[in-house]
């Protein structure tokens, strides 16, 4: 008999320890409909910020062509020929780096070519390219030659 009274008490102290892990688990997971109220503020507030945000980069956009480019070309090109390939000027206009953003994609990979093979002396293109591969070439002659001109 001392058997089954043991029996019914383990499984009692069981019952009690997983109501008490059941209670707690559904008041960790569950939201009540206050914290939902939060919640929903917060995401307007977020749509809100966004949205100034937005209007932010609009306008960076209507000063630059910043069209995403390629990792390739972000981080081989980008710093001397612009974001959008639209080369870099002095203040009086004279070329630094020379715009190629839409120029045709021949062009651009006979110049890299050139370049890259010494038969055009420019010692930064000749470094900067020496280690490139041809077929990573063609790829950023293919994307430049697409880049749109922002006016
Ligand atoms: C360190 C600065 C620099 C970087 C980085 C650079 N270039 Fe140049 N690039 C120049 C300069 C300077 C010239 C002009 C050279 C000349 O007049 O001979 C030039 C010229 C060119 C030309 C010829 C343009 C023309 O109208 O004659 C092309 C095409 C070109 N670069 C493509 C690229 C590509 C593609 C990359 C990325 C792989 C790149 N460049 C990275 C500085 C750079």
């Amino acid at each position: 008999m001392w058997i089954i009274k043991k029996a019914v008490k383990v499984f009692g102290i069981f019952l009690c320890g997983f109501i008490v892990f059941l209670m707690f688990y559904l008041a960790l997971t569950q939201d009540g409909g206050y914290h939902k109220d939060i919640k929903i503020e917060k995401e307007q507030d977020k749509v809100f910020q966004s949205e100034e945000e937005k209007k932010l980069l609009d306008l960076k956009n209507s000063v630059v062509n910043t069209k995403p480019t390629s990792k390739l070309y972000a981080s081989k090109c980008s710093a001397c020929h612009g974001r959008g390939g639209e080369g870099r000027f002095d203040d009086e206009g004279t070329v630094i780096f020379p715009p190629i953003a839409a120029k045709p994609y021949d062009f651009i990979l006979n110049r890299v070519n050139n370049y890259k093979e010494g038969k055009i002396s420019n010692p930064l293109m000749a470094a900067l390219l020496k280690n490139m591969k041809d077929e990573d070439l063609e790829a950023l002659a293919d994307e430049i030659s697409k880049f749109e001109i922002e006016q």
